[in-house]
């Protein structure tokens, strides 16, 4: 009680409620005819739970329950709790792809929470983009505040295949072009492949991103491996809520604890984890809100000492719920010993390594011991050359190993449609040895950088028993998916990067061991190509999309909007 009393004068939601004047009098007024009195709000802080669900959100279809468990813990530790509904980016349905729009998810949490009487806040996400666009918009609101993680679906089944939410659709699909499954089994597979609430449950995106939450401070421990339908789940839900309390009555945000060593370990974890290139631009634009010097340089230093020992798809074998049971999470970094730094400060006040301390490994098989991993670097390489001289990545744990150092001749495609029209052309030469090109598939190109990035293998080499190739383009890639394919080119060919000149029949040569990435054309050649070359017409001449092409920056330095970025003060509204 002490403490609330005097919260009440320090409380960022008194200015609204707690003056004597007239705009508090609205304030009060209309908190009364939603059916509030003093009692539920006065001298208490104020959560907001910024809630990602809508109709069209499987991943967080749960989450209406988890907003009543979040509220209950909100209300046991004596905060007066709000909804506060945001974007919910949900990634099977959104187009042309969610990552268009996590600048906008940022955007809005942080006005929400700037513009509200709001003391602190818990962030439920998962889906993906959720994580780092709520990370980013509380950041920059610079809000006490916890991230809720969704948690992943259960595994998919079909008849006794175990399903993994992406890469099997993709591992299928390739088979069903093939011939070697029927229409009846894809029906099967469609059946059985997402079976409860819940992210992805496969290493791809969100599960990569929620384990970078946990593993920077900013979830409950063990929080991020927790599956969605597990009873567990709902009680993560409400100690999230009860935390949130006492995170607004200590005024502990985000920046008063993440630092370059916080970011450093969640690299150290995505690595580890085998996890999604996507974190790559997640987390420097994370790091670039609270003006954390984060680049790609740090994930392949990082690449290059840590090994990836969590066996789980697409890079090994298992899913997520096993993970969990095998320890989840903290036993994962408690395995990592000293790649580890445990004194980084996490959301409740303590260390990461005060967290993971009592953390137990239950199965070596899924959290493998150092000296028994997966691969023996990490998860991911970040290349450079003359074809990508602002950088690009390969997820190398997840590529067949022949073709990490390759060279052959590029067959170019022009946009997704041009290579949807003609990849299965056979009056085109490909084989094997090629090397498939997709651009205009980047930030502003795409728009969004889609996902395009796992360009499909021709049908004919498919039956000829072609499981993997070389693919490059300025895209993304699922972390789902899987093969030889280098991804994130910068700069993108939309803005006339090398990319752009490239033509069918140049050579390409990857050499992921040196980390470089060539187009082995002469100089005065790409001269004359780059004088022809004309700038692509803008795809938006008005709208949110011209906002971001005019905004995003590149895939190397987070596709941010360049007047997001930063953590120069806002001014706090002004109540008259
Ligand atoms: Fe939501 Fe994969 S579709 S996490």
């Amino acid at each position: 009680m002490e403490n609330q009393e005097s919260a009440e004068i320090s409380l960022r939601s008194s200015r609204w409620f707690a003056a004597t004047d007239l705009r508090s009098f609205g304030h009060r007024s209309r908190a009364a005819q939603l059916g509030y009195s003093a009692a539920d709000y006065a001298g208490k802080p104020v959560i907001a739970i910024v809630n990602t669900w809508n109709s069209l959100s499987p991943c967080h279809a749960h989450f209406p329950e988890r907003v009543e468990a979040v509220r209950r813990g909100v209300l046991q530790a004596g905060g007066f709790p709000l909804e506060f509904p945001a974007l919910s980016l949900s990634e099977p349905f959104q187009k042309p792809t969610t990552m268009l729009y996590r600048n906008l998810l940022a955007m809005e949490v942080e006005e929400t929470l700037r513009s509200h009487p709001i003391d602190g806040a818990v962030l439920m996400g998962g889906c993906d983009k959720t994580t780092p666009g709520l990370i980013m918009g509380a950041s920059s609101a610079d809000m006490p505040s916890v991230f809720m993680p969704a948690g992943p679906m259960l595994p998919g089944r079909w008849g006794n295949t175990v399903l993994g939410s992406g890469s099997d659709s993709w591992k299928f699909w390739d088979q069903k072009r093939a011939g070697t499954i029927s229409e009846d089994d894809w029906a099967g597979i469609e059946a059985g492949i997402a079976r409860s609430p819940g992210h992805c449950m496969t290493m791809g995106t969100a599960s990569t991103m929620t384990s970078a939450a946990e593993a920077l401070g900013l979830t409950l421990p063990g929080a991020a491996s927790i599956p969605a339908a597990f009873s567990d789940h709902a009680r993560m839900a409400a100690e999230s809520g009860r935390l949130a309390v006492d995170l607004a009555l200590k005024g502990r945000t985000p920046a008063s604890f993440l630092t370059k060593t916080s970011f450093e370990n969640a690299i150290t974890v995505v690595m580890a984890l085998g996890g999604s290139t996507n974190a790559i631009i997640h987390l420097i634009a994370m790091a670039r809100r609270l003006e954390i010097d984060v680049s790609l340089d740090d994930f392949d230093r990082v690449s290059r000492d840590v090994p990836v020992i969590a066996n789980i798809r697409p890079s090994g074998e298992y899913l997520m719920e096993a993970f969990y049971d095998a320890g989840g999470l903290p036993a994962l970094m408690r395995m990592l010993g000293e790649l580890l730094d445990g004194s980084a400060e996490t959301v409740a006040g303590s260390t990461l390594g005060q967290d993971i301390a009592s953390a137990t490994v239950f199965n070596n098989d899924v959290i493998r011991p150092l000296d028994n991993p997966i691969a023996g670097e990490g998860a991911l390489a970040v290349l450079r050359g003359s074809l990508a001289p602002d950088g690009a990545v390969i997820k190398t744990s997840a590529a067949t190993e022949e073709l990490l150092h390759h060279r052959g001749p590029a067959v170019v495609f022009d946009g997704y449609k041009d290579m949807k029209a003609r990849i299965d052309d056979e009056s085109i030469h490909i084989d094997a040895n090629s090397v498939l090109i997709l651009r205009d598939a980047g930030p502003i190109g795409g728009p969004g950088m889609p996902e395009w990035g796992q360009l499909p293998i021709p049908a004919r080499l498919l039956k000829q028993g072609v499981t993997d190739m070389v693919r490059i383009s300025d895209a993304r890639m699922s972390g789902t998916s899987y093969g030889a394919c280098v991804l994130h080119v910068a700069p993108e060919s939309a803005l006339g990067g090398p990319l752009a000149l490239v033509e069918t029949g140049d050579i390409i040569e990857l050499d992921t061991k040196n980390r470089r990435l060539d187009l082995l054309v002469d100089e005065d050649v790409l001269e004359s190509r780059r004088a022809a070359w004309k700038r692509p017409e803008p795809k938006y001449a008005r709208g949110y999309g011209a906002l971001a092409a005019a905004q995003i920056t590149q895939a190397n330095e987070g596709c941010d909007f360049a007047i997001l970025e930063g953590a120069a003060p806002t001014p706090e509204p002004a109540i008259y």
